[in-house]
């Protein structure tokens, strides 16, 4: 199973202050040298953490595989295709939500998005749609004809007890085989942390799980040791 690490939180963290610090172009160098296999960026239509500088970039830049995330406006979908990203996925958004909340009604919506993927196809990027393990949207993934999808764990991941855990965990198991028996690929992500990601590692079907707070999170954490010590290198000894 491979590991793409969504760095839209360092932009989240840069935005903070408006400056240029922490920079995620370097972050996904980084997190590439550490053996990620993708990097993972969310170009939103506010541009509240990653911005186009940034998408422009990271497309020079990242040599493993980039992924953008976005909705499926005309603006954001214009910029996919001068970038020409690995992967595009394609996320319903919210202005008001604090991260993509849901998957996409892609039976409710199978014209636009059949228009939108056609499009991107015809620019050789692959399309994957992030869905909620629902078999109705993984067959209507299929009828648009999206090359992957992402199935959406954050039930999962957010059920409060190990019963609950377990259960949804076969639910995800069962769409990632559909999604495979239907010919896609499947990838995972939302919610994915040190402790819920073990079990993952039983789902055979699941080609890449998408992981972004957790792991961002940890990095802070764990380099703040060896961030106070370089400051104190600094200063005179009092
Ligand atoms: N996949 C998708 C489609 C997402 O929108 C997100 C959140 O940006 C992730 C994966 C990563 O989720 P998390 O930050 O909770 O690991």
């Amino acid at each position: 199973m491979n590991l793409t690490i969504n760095i839209d939180h360092i932009a989240t963290l840069r935005e903070a202050r408006g400056g240029v610090d922490p920079d995620p172009v370097t972050a996904a160098h980084l997190a590439e040298l550490a053996g990620a296999r993708g990097i993972v960026c969310h170009l939103r239509e506010d541009r509240r953490h990653i911005n186009d500088r940034d998408l422009r970039l990271l497309r020079e830049t990242v040599k493993t595989k980039l992924d953008m995330e976005m909705a499926a406006t005309e603006e954001i979908v214009k910029i996919a295709i001068e970038t020409l990203p690995d992967l595009a996925t394609l996320v319903p958004e919210k202005r008001q939500e604090l991260t993509t909340e849901g998957g996409l009604d892609v039976r409710g919506n199978r014209h636009h998005l059949r228009d939108v993927i056609g499009e991107l196809h015809r620019h050789d990027i692959r399309v994957s749609l992030f869905l909620d393990p629902v078999r109705e949207q993984i067959a209507a993934a299929r009828d648009v004809e999206a090359d992957t999808v992402e199935i959406h764990t954050g039930e999962y991941a957010n059920a409060r007890t190990d019963a609950g855990r377990a259960e949804l965990l076969e639910v995800v198991r069962g769409a990632a085989r559909y999604a495979r028996e239907l010919g896609m690929t499947v990838n995972a992500g939302h919610g994915l942390n040190y402790i819920n990601i073990i079990p993952f590692s039983t789902i055979a079907e699941i080609e890449e799980v998408s992981i972004g707070h957790a792991v961002i999170a940890r990095a802070v954490l764990v380099g703040m040791r060896r961030a106070v010590g370089d400051m104190l290198a600094l200063l005179p000894r009092g």
